[in-house]
């Protein structure tokens, strides 16, 4: 048994992966199964339903080492909490769109009542010896309300998505509230260095706080310990469902329709932050500069509705379809369509088939936590013969070894149509070497690591702890 295993880990997440299946790709659902499925321990969350039940169930998953408790939500919470608070709020903010933030105190007070209710519900399972280890934005005042009833766990909360600058923050008019509630976890962990930086400004600009030379935040009469924690994938899984009977299946429907003709890929939630319009205009400008490719190339982008409550995701879901309409219409043949646009969502089994069947991955979010499609991209390519992956500058996963990735700008539209020509007449060795780099990047930054990393920091804080 290594020493990770010593305490059990406790997870708490919005969502909950009670199996493999109707699991998206690139989410944190996935990542979370992927890493807990070698510590084992207890997940809890939400179940996923909405209903006045407020029964907590719970059952045994990956073979009994791993015990799922999930509770409903209730419709008031699901409107207020959800729909609300986390994503228009929470969401838009932390990616930078402020023009998109709405503020609703009710929706503010829903959050805390869910906090507070999934925190009650948690606290009678706990042990006093777990490790606590909580997850993204839904669940920041988590942690106080665990202490406001008395938990003297340690507990460590990791942030999925950017943590925006200080300017940005304070828009948010319960701006020193939510970040005071971080305080009161023991370790705090981000996705990328900018992305604590930011964290630590707000820290010593706007709380009147200091940060001691080890990286510990001290404000609030609290102080709490702050790393940099990449998330990963398990890279040689994604590797093996790449070439499963699945995978060829798909990868087989994909190449009849391409024929010999080359395929850009993209697969994304359909979310405002991953940049879609900008890129279905890329591509629609790298026809135009380079009419060579009419009828020679063609882009599937497959995007799984999401969060379709709210108002902000009918509005992307509309531009989107215009867009695909008004692109096919101008471009396409008889035989040709240059663009396949899917509202549907593929195991990633059939996922990891059409990446590695792409000669182009194109990942170009606006902003985004760290992006695990783009990692799976280069995970289900073929040594041989790999694609060359597209990365937006302003993703997480483009300030982490992602040098074999041409870089781009999401907003340069003429930038990401050169990056599109580039990437369809690189030359093989070109390839190779590009994705010899970007595979050693995802293995070395995998999912155990990410999580072996953080349990090990709140193992060291659990010690602290125990010697005061
Ligand atoms: C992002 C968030 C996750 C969230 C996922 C899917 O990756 O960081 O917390 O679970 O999107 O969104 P959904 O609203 O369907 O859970």
């Amino acid at each position: 048994m290594s020493a990770e295993q010593r305490s059990r880990l406790v997870v708490v997440s919005n969502r909950v992966a009670a199996t493999t299946k109707g699991v998206r790709a690139g989410g944190l659902a996935v990542a979370l199964l992927d890493a807990l499925k070698e510590s084992g321990g207890l997940w809890f969350g939400w179940s996923g339903k909405v209903s006045d039940s407020t029964r907590v169930s719970t059952r045994q998953i990956e073979r009994g080492r791993l015990s799922a408790v999930t509770a409903d939500l209730s419709n008031e919470d699901y409107e207020e909490y959800y729909n609300g608070f986390a994503n228009r709020t929470l969401w838009p903010l932390f990616h930078y769109r402020t023009d998109l933030t709405r503020f609703d105190r009710d929706d503010y007070q829903g959050y805390i009542r869910v906090n507070q209710r999934f925190a009650h519900a948690l606290k009678p399972l706990l042990r006093a010896d777990d490790l606590l280890w909580v997850h993204d934005y839904h669940l920041i005042g988590f942690g106080e309300e665990l202490r406001r009833m008395g938990a003297q766990q340690t507990m460590g909360f990791f942030l999925h998505i950017p943590f925006p600058s200080p300017e940005v923050l304070t828009a948010l008019p319960v701006h020193d509230v939510l970040v005071r509630a971080l305080f009161a976890y023991d370790v705090l962990g981000f996705q990328s260095e900018s992305d604590r930086r930011s964290f630590l400004d707000f820290v010593a600009t706007e709380a009147g706080g200091r940060i001691d030379p080890e990286g510990r935040a001290h404000a609030y009469g609290r102080r709490v310990d702050t790393a940099v924690f990449p998330i990963g994938i398990d890279s040689s899984e994604f590797a093996r469902y790449a070439v499963s009977g699945e995978a060829k299946t798909h990868a087989g429907r994909m190449a009849r329709v391409l024929r010999d003709r080359l395929g850009v890929i993209g697969v994304d939630r359909l979310d405002y932050t991953k940049g879609l319009p900008e890129r279905f205009r890329a591509f629609a400008r790298f026809l135009e500069a380079y009419p060579e490719n009419r009828g020679r190339v063609s882009f599937v982008q497959l995007a799984p509705p999401s969060r379709a409550d709210v108002p902000e995701y009918v509005g992307i879901r509309r531009e989107l379809e215009g867009l695909a309409g008004s692109i096919n219409a101008e471009f396409s043949e008889f035989d040709w369509t240059p663009l396949r646009y899917i509202n549907r969502s593929f195991s990633r089994r059939a996922l990891a088939g059409i990446f590695r069947l792409a000669r182009v991955g194109l990942v170009t979010p606006l902003r985004d936590g760290m992006n695990l499609i783009a990692k799976e991209f280069v995970a289900a390519q073929a040594s041989r013969d790999p694609g060359v992956l597209v990365l937006s500058r302003f993703a997480g996963a483009a300030r982490q070894g992602a040098d074999g990735a041409l870089i781009v700008n999401p907003y340069d539209i003429q930038g990401v149509a050169d990056a599109v020509h580039s990437a369809l007449g690189m030359s093989l060795s070109e390839r190779k070497e590009r994705w010899q780099s970007l595979i050693a990047s995802v293995r070395e930054h995998d999912v155990t690591a990410w999580r072996e990393s953080f349990v090990r920091r709140l193992q060291a804080a659990q010690r602290a702890d125990r010697r005061h």
